[in-house]
């Protein structure tokens, strides 16, 4: 692609920047999008700076899951910049063309491109900020930076350190913040990870050293897409052992893509469900939860059902399917780990010996507060205790807090609805947080001026 536009902005020189993001996964990446189409069509002094910290040493997009042959759950039309934009320089017909794979793909006639392509699309927008991203480097707190005279808090430090080793902090300061920090592996009440217990966001760093060796068994635990698409690919690439599904539903259920039942992926069903009563909201989290959790894609339970009928005729069953399952517990064994597993329906407990473990038992959202250290007592909570977020995605603050935090991705999906985690409306939330930090710039002089909040109102406010 070709450089991009210039990102010098007027507060870059002091140091601050306009905004930081903490994270670069496909959230923030297309934030950084939004910012960049405004910064190449504005004058000068209107552009926005930017800078983003992210942890991973590179651009990666679940990395572990990039499974040969799994297929995008959303179509390519939701890429970063489609539905906002569908001129941008950042779609992924243009990367197609970039590529020289656009006729290729249309003689394809799907909608619905492999994770590992759509995943190139993502790292060739990332290329373009890489000036922008710290790679490799965790933030590990945000502080108020306060101006002179009342002390409110005008801007944030955001302090890094290199991820997962020692080496100095570093502190990036910003008017506003970002947090697009994606969603956290979660693991069976009293289960952790270990040598060969993995979650399944580990399998493609994990599985392919165990290749080199004659197999028993695997045994998967979960029931939705990851874990089905876990045990197909454990079936498949070791052909001598046997793979265990353990979940606690009877089958694996398919998850409901619609056409009228997806429109609950829909930029306008964000505005639907935010404005809608608390009740409304958790009758379409409900509703239609069977769209994306624990459930899998129709096509992979039919090659799985396919699988287990075909080695029934054989005689042989290397795929097992433990439904109505639930694991109670995991031992580590030398080169190798122990399920233990009690039949829902009655029944003794019995344990299932593995080369591993894989717990593809979902993801879950980590509390912002606890990066936003003495910030979080300047959060508005609900009556539930959640954070108050509002439809711009600015995180709803006293009025001691003039600077912005954004929160966008995981973490709101109690305001915003189903999609909060997902890729569906990226395109359009990003161009919402980047016109509501050019509006704070226009209407105050301060970038991310908030909207009045009495000073010293509660934080829990309801
Ligand atoms: P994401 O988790 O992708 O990125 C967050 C980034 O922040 C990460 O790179 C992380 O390293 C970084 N980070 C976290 N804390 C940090 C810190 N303190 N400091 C610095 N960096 C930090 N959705 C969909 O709509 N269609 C689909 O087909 C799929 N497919 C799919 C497959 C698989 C295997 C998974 C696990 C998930 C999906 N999803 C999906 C859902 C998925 O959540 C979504 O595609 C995006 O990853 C969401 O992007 P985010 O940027 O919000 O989070």
């Amino acid at each position: 692609m070709s450089a991009g536009h210039a990102s010098t902005a007027p507060y870059e020189s002091s140091g601050t920047r306009d905004l930081v993001g903490i994270g670069f996964g496909p959230a923030n990446l297309a934030l950084a999008i939004a910012m960049d189409e405004h910064n190449g069509r504005c004058a000068p002094d209107d552009r926005l700076s930017s800078a983003f910290v992210e942890r991973q040493a590179d651009f990666g997009w679940h990395r572990g899951m990039l499974l040969e042959g799994a297929t995008m759950q959303v179509s390519f039309l939701k890429d970063l910049a489609t539905m906002r934009d569908p001129g941008s320089r950042f779609t992924f017909l243009r990367y197609l063309h970039d590529r020289g794979r656009l006729a290729d793909f249309i003689n394809q006639k799907s909608f619905f491109p492999t994770r590992l392509e759509f995943h190139d699309y993502l790292g060739w927008c990332a290329e373009e900020f890489r000036d922008r991203v710290s790679y490799g480097r965790e933030a590990v707190a945000v502080r108020p930076v306060r101006g002179t005279g009342d002390g409110t808090v005008d801007g944030f430090e955001v302090v890094t350190r290199p991820a997962g080793g020692p080496g100095a902090e570093e502190v990036v300061r910003a008017r506003n913040i970002v947090l697009g920090t994606g969603l956290t592996p979660q693991l069976p009440p009293g289960v952790s990870a270990g040598e060969h217990v993995w979650h399944n966001r580990d399998l493609l760093f994990r599985a392919p050293a165990l290749t080199h060796r004659p197999h028993r068994r695997f045994a998967v635990v979960g029931a939705g897409q990851s874990a089905a698409e876990t045990a197909e690919y454990l079936y498949r690439t070791f052909p001598d052992a046997e793979v265990c599904a353990v979940f606690t539903r009877y089958g694996y259920s398919p998850a409901d893509d619609s056409p009228f039942a997806n429109r609950i992926f829909d930029p306008s069903a964000v505005d639907d469900f935010y404005d809608a009563p608390e009740d409304i909201k958790r009758a379409m989290l409900d509703y239609h939860g069977n769209t994306n959790y624990s459930v899998v894609d129709g096509e992979l339970i039919e090659q799985l059902y396919r699988t287990v009928y075909q080695e029934k005729v054989a005689g042989t069953e290397r795929l097992r399917i433990l439904r109505m399952s639930s694991l109670t517990g995991i031992e580590e064994l030398p080169g190798g780990a122990r399920a233990v597993v009690r039949p829902l329906t009655g029944g003794e407990l019995f344990t299932l010996d593995c080369d591993a473990v894989v717990l593809a038992t979902g993801y879950r959202p980590q509390d912002p507060r606890e990066l936003l250290g003495p910030l979080a007592d300047e959060c508005l909570t609900d009556h539930q205790g959640r954070l108050r977020v509002d439809r711009d995605h600015r995180l709803r603050m006293t009025g001691r807090v003039r600077g912005g935090v954004y929160l966008q991705g995981a973490g709101t999906e109690h305001t915003h609805g189903i999609t909060s985690s997902l890729l569906s409306t990226l395109a359009v939330r990003s161009g919402e947080i980047r016109d509501s930090l050019l509006l704070g710039r226009a209407g105050n002089g301060v970038l991310g001026a908030p909207a009045p909040v009495p000073a010293g109102a509660a934080a829990h406010g309801g």
